[in-house]
């Protein structure tokens, strides 16, 4: 297991914490929605500090905005933070100026909390820019990284600041890197991996990683249209990607593929049906996997003793489309409450099994989506990389 840089938390009495939270998550009508895994693990993390007598000062980013923009505010996230918290005063910078902000640090008693806009507002995070790193050190005398979530990302705030602050992991981030762990090693067999959802660039490639160690790999949703033009079959109007085409047909006669068989496809009147991906009609989308598909995957996860999934298979904000979905958590939760290690990530499919109630019965939910393919699929992350023991 990678061993990183943990700190010896009652030296941070006192101290001004500057923790690198994972706080995207999706905000609906104004206020945090589904998939609060990600705050609520900021939340203890936060709480933890505070009970040692740190002062917090929370910061993170939330979606891709260029600039400004105040539909991805923090606001909302600062508000659960306030709700969640029992103890201390949390503020909320805004769009204080840097003067401010550095003022407002300061001024934190032990066990207050100031929570910082976000952070993709400044181009210099994305850009890394190290200019940047440094004017954000000046938040803290120490730096925490607790965005498990966002570690494959070589941002400012993720890797370049720990040129500048003692720097360390925090608590989430070293429970993922243990509970993935039984993934990474891939020791248990046999080891049945999903993948679906709609980020198909990157899924792709951490596919292909995955497919050097699990015994079967099943792909739905968009990254199976992918290869079913990989395939030379005409999708309609279903959503792929063609840049990734070529890769797709690199790997799609790896012995441990499995590509759907079967699809479920939406007409242009609205209709519904279940058919093969060689017949799907011109004003036809697939919006989910078919029945055949459901079947041999719960029958192949049946057998697993290691567990994966990452992507929903189909459009599950439809009743009529998220059946496999759903079909799948049902399947993942009983597997994995019986012998199996079981691991679930991403952004929708953790919402889904919220909705479901069924996260209790998953061994680990992990709060990474992309980040998480990545590192289970052996890709070194930057933002980890920065945080090894020497
Ligand atoms: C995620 O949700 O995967 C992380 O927050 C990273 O977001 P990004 O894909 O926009 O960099």
């Amino acid at each position: 297991m990678i061993k990183l840089r943990r700190c010896n938390l009652k030296q941070l009495a006192g101290e001004r914490v500057l923790l690198r939270a994972d706080l995207d998550v999706p905000i609906e009508n104004g206020r945090v929605g589904r998939g609060v895994l990600r705050l609520q693990a900021a939340v203890e993390t936060i709480r933890e500090l505070q009970e040692i007598g740190a002062r917090v000062i929370v910061m993170g980013h939330m979606g891709r905005p260029s600039g400004e923009d105040p539909k991805l505010s923090i606001k909302p996230v600062a508000d659960y933070i306030v709700a969640q918290l029992t103890a201390g005063t949390v503020q909320f910078a805004g769009l204080a100026s840097y003067k401010q902000v550095i003022d407002m640090t300061h001024q934190l008693a032990q066990g207050d909390v100031l929570v910082l806009e976000n952070l993709r507002f400044h181009p210099g995070e994305r850009d890394n820019d190290q200019a940047f790193a440094k004017q954000l050190s000046a938040f803290g005398d120490v730096y925490m990284n607790d965005a498990f979530g966002n570690c494959h990302r070589n941002h400012a705030s993720m890797t370049s600041i720990t040129e500048h602050l003692p720097s360390y992991a925090g608590r989430n981030v070293l429970r993922e890197v243990e509970a993935l762990d039984p993934i990474l090693q891939a020791t248990r067999k046999p080891y049945v991996a999903v993948v679906g959802g709609k980020k198909i660039s990157s899924k792709l490639h951490a596919v292909t990683a995955i497919l050097e160690h699990a015994d079967t790999v099943f792909v739905g949703g968009a990254i199976a249209t992918t290869f079913y033009v990989a395939q030379g079959l005409d999708v309609g109007l279903s959503h792929y990607k063609e840049e990734e085409v070529a890769l797709a047909e690199t790997l799609m006669h790896r012995s441990n593929l499995v590509v759907t068989p079967d699809v479920l496809v939406k007409a242009g009147d609205g209709t519904y049906r279940a058919t093969t991906p060689d017949k799907i009609q011109s004003d036809e989308a697939i919006v989910d996997v078919g029945p055949e598909s459901i079947k041999q995957m719960r029958e192949t996860m049946l057998g697993a003793d290691l567990l994966l999934w990452n992507g929903p298979l189909g459009i599950i904000e439809e009743p009529q489309s998220r059946v496999a979905s759903d079909a799948l958590a049902h399947a993942f939760a009983e597997v994995s409450r019986g012998k199996a290690y079981g691991v679930v990530g991403g952004g929708n499919t953790v919402g889904l099994l919220e909705e479901l109630k069924i996260m209790d019965l998953v061994d680990h939910v992990s709060t990474g989506g992309g980040a998480m393919l990545e590192y289970v699929g052996r890709q070194a992350l930057p933002a980890l990389e920065v945080l090894k023991e020497e």
